[in-house]
């Protein structure tokens, strides 16, 4: 066991685990951010995405050992004094069925407007793949997208 200091959510947390352990257990297991959800545990579902330094990140196959001083932000340090313009065009479109897979997606689209601020479709599309929705939300999904880009001065 290790002594680790992580940045998250713009606070300073001390954990205590294997070198090896995934950011994601920690997140949920250790500090009990349940926002980050658990799909696949390989890197293929999305559901775990939290941002590093601000790019979208699978939290399931990082180890915590590999995070460093990079600063963390999970859904619930997104939209922590003011929801995010996506979280609000998540809302008013209804976005959500289960809800299981929408942290992530949020999370991976924050990351995406911060890029690129007025993404097209085919952008959309290509940064939003990996994000796997069993519900089939995909359409609300671009919508909300692209409403939230509008509203935060993007052209999308
Ligand atoms: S749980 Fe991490 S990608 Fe599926
Ligand atoms: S809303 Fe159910 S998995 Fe996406």
């Amino acid at each position: 066991m290790n002594n680790y200091r992580l940045n998250i959510n713009g606070q300073q947390q001390n954990v205590r685990a294997e070198s090896d352990t995934p950011l994601l257990w920690i997140l949920r297991d250790a500090l009990g951010l349940f926002g980050t959800k658990f799909g696949c545990g390989m890197g293929l579902c999305g559901a775990c995405t939290v941002h590093l330094d601000g790019s979208a990140m699978r939290s399931c196959l990082l180890p915590v050992s590999a995070v460093g001083g990079q600063i963390i932000t999970t859904i619930e340090g997104l939209g922590s004094q003011e929801q995010h313009p996506l979280q609000k065009a998540w809302c008013e479109h209804d976005v959500a069925q289960c809800g299981y897979c929408q942290s992530g997606q949020i999370m991976t689209a924050a990351a995406l407007l911060k890029e690129n601020p007025s993404p097209t479709d085919d952008q959309i599309s290509e940064a939003m793949a990996g994000n796997i929705c069993r519900c089939g939300t995909y359409p609300r999904i671009r919508i909300a997208i692209k409403d939230a880009a509008r509203k935060m001065g993007g052209k999308s």
